[in-house]
């Protein structure tokens, strides 16, 4: 058991742990280049590490080089500095088996449903080649139908258990592209169609109803794919090879999104991020949380690496209840838990719907976030498809588990913040999957 007794307010700058949909993808992206591909601020999590594994298994090489980097404070800048960190990410060396050429190996996934959704897109059209792709207990609860449908359309060819959950069994074989309708707009579906099309003879056009995360788009056309986006379908065509930028991976906004949200709730708090990724593929907490009344600066803006990074001001606000749901939800996915827990100190009842896919996370998320906050003294409803908040302007506190899901620990913490008696989470430890020093940078913008 971890405790998170109620706090003063945060002070203080961060720059948040690097993000790591976008390290997956440098990883993948990486090991299917020619020659060698540079990688500065490679998320260093468990999840992403699985990713390293699973290149290396598959013939690329990973050199973990020192990090030297520095965090980049504009001129104008009279604030605190951001505390120099150990962790500003892997500064990395990988060298690229070629699009063609992963070996066969049994793949071990870990945690990382990213990894088990977009790495099958790239095996998929590889000839001759036999991979499994398998993981923890929550992984094998995990979905895969999502991808084998549409995989199975090109021509791939696959087995799972069940015909839906790991392991999955790949046999490398010849795609031909095809158009495919996501019926759930989904940034892992998207991107392993993508990497599939890349290999596979024709054109293959994902149609997406509501915008996901584009990264592996902008990674893509930065090394040299013929991908385009034609209104709203992204359409690729075959290559013989893949040369990638070196590529610069920002700060993760759904890791900021816990300081964001504690910043906001906690009376007098003022705290600083730097270099957090800003594409507005991953900004709708900051839309969300603007509607309830936070006024949350979005300073400095620019962009590095093919990606729009700015430093964030947040302090702490009242807030009011909204309505969440349609284009809005794949903006804010993995962050509607933190929108639960704001909307508990939200005047008025907040409703989030559209969102069934929280179901298919880490853990069942509309469930596993409805117990915590109730536990905890909050009066949320699960819906089918999201939640129903009351807001009741505060929380008791308790204990809770984070059912071995990172985003709920995090949770928990947070909640522990701003609650009355305090919160302690069991399975702290599962922040490791995307964030291993998160208590101690909690704790160093507690202690200014
Ligand atoms: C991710 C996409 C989202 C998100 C996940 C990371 C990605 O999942 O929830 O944490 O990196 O592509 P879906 O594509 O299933 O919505």
């Amino acid at each position: 058991m971890t405790r998170f007794d109620p706090s003063g307010p945060l002070h203080g700058s961060l720059r948040p742990p690097s993000d790591k949909s976008i390290s997956h993808r440098a990883a993948l992206i990486a090991a299917m280049g020619e020659g060698e591909t540079v990688v500065e601020g490679y998320l260093d999590a468990a999840d992403t590490r699985s990713t390293l594994a699973a290149v290396d298994a598959l013939g690329a090489r990973v050199v973990a080089g020192t990090e030297t980097r520095t965090i980049a404070v504009s001129k104008n800048w009279t604030g605190p500095l951001p505390p120099v960190r150990s962790d500003l990410g892997l500064g990395l060396r990988i060298e690229g088996v070629g699009l063609r050429g992963a070996r066969p190996a049994p793949i071990d996934v870990g945690n990382a449903g990213t990894l088990l959704r977009l790495l099958p897109g790239w095996l998929a059209g590889q000839e001759g080649g036999h991979w499994t792709l398998d993981g923890d207990e929550s992984i094998r609860r995990r979905p895969v139908d999502r991808i084998t449908v549409p995989l199975r359309r090109m021509g791939a060819n696959l087995s799972c258990r069940e015909d839906r959950l790991p392991p999955l069994e790949i046999e490398g074989t010849t795609l031909h592209g095809a158009t495919y309708e996501m019926p759930i707009a989904s940034a892992q579906v998207k991107s392993c169609l993508l990497f599939a099309g890349l290999l596979a003879g024709g054109e293959t056009r994902v149609i997406e109803s509501l915008p996901s995360r584009d990264h592996t788009e902008r990674m893509l056309a930065a090394a040299g794919a013929p991908i385009e986006r034609v209104d709203d379908a992204v359409v690729v065509r075959p290559v013989e090879q893949l040369q990638p930028d070196p590529i610069v991976v920002p700060a993760d906004i759904s890791s900021a999104a816990f300081f964001i949200a504690a910043a906001l709730l906690v009376e007098q708090s003022d705290v600083v991020l730097f270099e957090v990724n800003v594409n507005p593929t991953r900004t709708g907490l900051l839309t969300i949380l603007e509607r309830m009344g936070a006024a949350i600066a979005v300073e400095d803006e620019r962009e590095v690496g093919g990606e729009p990074i700015a430093r964030l001001r947040v302090r702490s606000a009242p807030l009011q209840a909204t309505e969440v749901g349609g284009v809005e939800i794949p903006l804010a996915i993995d962050e509607l838990p933190l929108v639960a827990l704001a909307a508990c100190f939200a005047e008025g009842t907040t409703t989030i719907r559209d969102a069934a896919e929280l179901r298919h996370k880490e853990s069942d998320r509309i469930e596993t976030v409805t117990a915590a906050l109730r536990v905890l003294g909050g009066k949320v409803e699960a819906t089918p498809d999201g939640m129903v908040i009351e807001g009741a302007g505060s929380l008791r506190g308790g204990a809770i588990d984070s059912h071995g899901d990172h985003r709920i620990a995090m949770l928990g913490a947070v909640a522990g913040l701003v609650s009355e008696e305090g919160v302690e989470v069991r399975g702290m430890d599962a922040a490791a999957v995307s964030y291993p020093g998160f208590e101690r940078d909690l704790a160093a913008l507690l202690s200014r």
